[in-house]
Parts: structure tokens; sequence; C-alpha cells
């Protein structure tokens, strides 16, 4: 029913300099498996198999990584190494991958219309690769499409943070209509704590109706003075079409040095018990 899914993948990376200076934020490896991937891994779980990416300049490695590498295949073939692939191949064998690029730095909201051209009228995904989940019992955007089913709307997941953290994140203010899911009134972007409605946070997950992207076009520059998603749900909320949703298990910040340590160890600590 939700066969696509975006993701936004232009930006700078800044808060991981130098390590980003050349090369994309979102290959960036927890333990031997780029961010990028695990998000296509959890959009595939929730058989949204049409991922479409919006890339930038120096982000090649990306698209190089959701293609074949022949001499690669063949130098390892028939050998030890070969399974080291079997996870990256099947995402290519299951997904179809789409680029197109931003070209300006804008914000969110301007990269996801600038992925209206992949989308196209029907609801979509959005994943933020580098916000790293690990749902519990099942992925978080197949938790999310499970809500999405029973009420088709605006879908987004939150998780609640600290009030001296809400700055740095999309915040909601929303009333719960069932354990775990919230009729969203309205939304600020990265408020102070005293501006903030709550502590309900917006983390990088997303269920879109297509009607978004003409709300993103009669938006507003924002905070930063950039377009944010965030500003065009506010309006969609006023229009009672968007719910949140507080997911189970949890999600990594690996933007930021702390969240990709903290996810390293995560998952190293299920490599050792394998
Ligand atoms: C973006 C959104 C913000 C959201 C966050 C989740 O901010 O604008 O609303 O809370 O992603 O990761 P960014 O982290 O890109 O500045």
């Amino acid at each position: 029913m939700v066969r696509k899914c975006l993701f936004p993948a232009a930006g700078y990376g800044t808060r991981f300099l130098p390590a980003t200076k050349a090369m994309p934020k979102e290959m960036m490896p927890i333990l031997d498996k780029p961010l990028i991937q695990y998000g296509v891994e959890e959009s595939l779980a929730a058989g949204m198999q049409q991922i479409a990416i919006v890339t930038g300049r120096s982000k090649r490695a990306i698209e190089d990584h959701f293609d074949i590498s022949y001499e690669l295949e063949h130098q390892i073939s028939g050998t030890s190494k070969e399974n080291k692939l079997a996870g990256i191949r099947h995402l290519i064998d299951h997904c179809t991958f789409s680029y197109t690029r931003q070209m300006e730095m804008k914000g969110l909201g301007h990269a996801i219309l600038t992925g209206e051209t992949l989308i196209g009228d029907e609801p979509f995904g959005v994943i933020l690769a580098d916000d790293l989940c690990v749902g519990n019992p099942e992925p978080v955007m197949s938790q999310m499409l499970r809500l999405y089913k029973k009420q088709p709307a605006c879908i987004i997941a939150i998780e609640e943070v600290p009030l001296s953290e809400v700055h740095k994140y999309g915040v909601i203010d929303g009333e719960e209509l069932e354990e775990g899911v919230y009729k969203v009134n309205g939304m600020i972007e990265k408020p102070s704590a005293e501006e903030a409605p709550g502590n309900l946070a917006i983390i990088g997950r997303y269920i879109l109706l297509p009607e978004v992207f003409n709300t993103l076009r009669e938006t507003r520059p924002g905070k930063g003075g950039e377009l944010q998603i965030t500003d065009a749900l506010h309006t969609l909320a006023k229009q009672e079409k968007v719910l949140a949703l507080k997911f189970s298990g949890m999600r990594y910040d690996c933007g930021s040095v702390h969240g990709f340590v903290d996810a390293t160890n995560y998952f190293f600590a299920l490599y050792r018990q394998s």
C-alpha cells in the first residue's frame, strides 16, 4: 500500500567533520554496514521496495553502494568472503533505486519537495538514515505502517526527550488517542525549552500523504531560514491529518559522535553474542 520510501541524503553532515568532508555521512559504518543500508533494510521490511534517494554533490558512493560491483564480486566469488555481500545483494535484488539531486541545501522540507519527482502522487515513507532505529519487536517503519493502515494520515515517529534537548528536534503538541498514538494539533521546529509544547520529539521516520508537496510549496522558510517539513506538517495538523506514534524500540542519533558510538556498542554486543 505504501510502495516508496524517500531518503533525504544531500546534507553535509557537518556534525561529523572531518569524517564527512569527502564521504557521505550516510556511508558511515556501524560495524561493517553503512547507515543508509540499515535504513533501506527497514524500508524493505515494511514492504517499501521503491527506494528514492535525494543526493547531492560528493554523494556518489551511495549510488555505487546500491549497485553491482562486477570486479569485486568476480574476485571474491567462491571464497569465504562471498557471504559478506549477501545482505547488500538481497537489497539490490528486491528493491529499485532512483536518485535525484538537491542542488541547494535549503532544509529538510526542500529536500523532500525535491523528491516529488521520484514519488509522484502516492503516500510514501521518509527515513533519515542518521537516525538509526532498532524497533522492538518489529522495525519502526513497520510499526508506523500498521497505524497508517488503520488510520490513513501523515504519521510521524516520536520519542520522549529531556526538556534540555528539545532545541535539537521538531516537537509536537498532541493528545493521546490510545496508548502511544497521538493526534497532533501542532508542532514547532527546534523550540527552546520555554517555547516547547512538551517533550515529544520527532525522529527521522515519517509516512506522508502526497498533499504534503503542495503544502510544502506554500510554506515559507522557517527556522534557520530553511524550508521545514515540521512547518508543513503543522499546517496539515491543523486540518487533522497528522498522527504521531511513540514507537517501541531504540533510536540512535548517529549524526552525533555520542549516538554513533552508542549504536556501535549496541551492535557490537549483538555481534559478539552471535
Ligand atoms: C530534522 C527535523 C526535525 C527532527 C529531526 C530528527 O532535523 O527537522 O524536526 O526532529 O530531523 O532527527 P535535523 O536533525 O535534520 O536538524
